[in-house]
């Protein structure tokens, strides 16, 4: 291997930037179009660069599935395997493994797919022993942005939902499993009330669960969205809100919502299992639940709604989102998330582009950019450990190892 790779600047000196979280080393195998690489790297913000169709957005997607959930693309668990190796069966499985480092201590971590007879999941080991996916949010948060993203939560409801459940996820790790689940027992009940005998005790004990589960969803979106608020409070008092990033308050609207302010979560159980036993055989009468709440995203500053905004402002306003969740992590849980921006430093004017560095900057745990040019990241104000991915790729047989300076 050549030997450059590992050479160092000596006039290398500043290291105050340090992040407390980050990833040290990462192995993707079968990985999309990633066979095998390996990145060791420094507790420093990284950027990725290379040209289209690289894999720069794949590194980050595998990021992404360090916690639970469809990662960054909302992709099912059989696209992530390496289209090359799908004729050798042996070969047939995918898997990412990283070293991570915060201040609770080192971690390895694994996820990837495993295959019993025809069943097919996504399972994860903490060093080295099997894990739930729920647990991996108890050791790292992992948050993102991507175009894609931003075009999707204006386009559905739905996707503003799970945008909101995904930042939930993070201040309650079993939040997703409850969804999933509530997801699985409305299919289950469904199917149950298309029967021509309906077992009534079987619906019973399914709606008594699904009024368990819509309360307490509703109740841990309504307990993020109050915990952004105050630390907005905090940072308006204190005068440290970010100049270039709206302020945005975000609002959840829904009759399971409305009551939670009123009577006790047990009460709002009961008339949500009342509702759903009323509506069986009614399928037009509405059921509240979270699938029904309504989320709406506002720009304090001017108030208006993230619906009726600029693509530029919209975007400005989904980082701000972002960049306050990660210092309401930092702040109050001192478990700062790792960052996956993902092609959003083109769409950013100078001084936006500017502002966004400084934030990330000054953020206390790694963050992953990728771009087609390292060019715009000339002006980063702390350490970047710039990536060319396709030298690596090329030159280094997909091995990389920090170094100070570039290749
Ligand atoms: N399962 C897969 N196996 C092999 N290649 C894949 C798979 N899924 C996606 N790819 C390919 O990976 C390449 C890199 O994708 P991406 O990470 O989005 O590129 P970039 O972000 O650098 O533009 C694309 O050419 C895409 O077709
Ligand atoms: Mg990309």
């Amino acid at each position: 291997m050549n030997n450059n790779i590992l050479s160092f600047k000596e006039n290398f000196t500043n290291t105050k930037d340090s992040k407390s979280f980050y990833i040290k080393k990462i192995s993707l195998k079968n990985f999309r179009n990633h066979k095998n690489l390996n990145l060791n790297l420094k507790n420093s913000s990284i950027l990725i660069y290379g040209g289209n169709g690289s894999g720069k957005t794949n590194i980050l997607e595998a990021i992404s599935l360090l916690n639970q959930g469809k990662g960054l693309r909302k992709a099912n668990i059989e696209n992530f395997l390496n289209q090359e190796k799908i004729c050798d069966n042996s070969l047939k499985t995918w898997g990412i493994n990283v070293d991570f480092v915060s201040p609770n201590g080192k971690f390895n971590i694994g996820t990837g797919l495993k295959k019993t007879g025809t069943n097919k999941s996504r399972i994860a080991k903490l060093n080295s022993n099997y894990t739930p996916l729920s647990s991996l949010g108890e050791i790292l948060n992992i948050s993102w942005i991507t175009p894609q993203l931003c075009v999707l939560i204006l386009s559905s409801m739905n996707e503003k939902r799970r945008f909101i459940d995904r930042l939930t996820m993070s201040i309650d790790s079993l939040h997703l499993n409850r969804v999933y689940k509530y997801d699985k027992l409305f299919r289950q009940r469904n199917k149950i009330l298309m029967q021509p005998n309906s077992d009534e005790k079987w619906l019973d004990t399914i709606e008594s669960q699904i009024s368990e589960l819509s309360v307490a969803i509703i109740a841990r979106r309504l307990d993020l969205l109050e915990e952004l608020e105050n630390l907005y409070k905090i940072e308006f008092k204190n005068n440290h809100l970010t100049k270039h990033f709206p302020a945005v308050s975000i609002i959840i609207n829904g009759k399971i919502e409305k009551l939670l302010e009123e009577k006790p979560a047990l009460e709002v159980e009961d008339y949500v299992k009342s509702e759903l036993k009323k509506s069986r055989f009614n399928y037009d009468l509405f059921v509240p639940g979270p699938n029904n709440s309504l989320i709406e995203i506002f720009n304090r500053i001017d108030n208006k709604n993230l619906d009726i905004s600029s693509t530029g402002e919209q975007k400005l306003i989904l980082i701000s989102i972002i960049l306050s969740h990660a210092r309401l992590l930092n702040d109050k849980f001192n478990m700062a998330p790792i960052l996956l921006l993902d092609d959003i430093i083109e769409h950013l004017d100078n001084k936006h582009r500017k502002a966004l560095f400084l934030e990330v900057s000054r953020h206390n745990a790694q963050s992953w950019f990728t771009s087609t040019s390292k060019d715009a990241f000339a002006g980063y104000p702390s350490f970047i450990d710039k990536i060319n991915l396709q030298n690596i790729k090329e030159n280094f047989d997909g091995n990389y190892h920090f170094r100070y300076g570039d290749i």
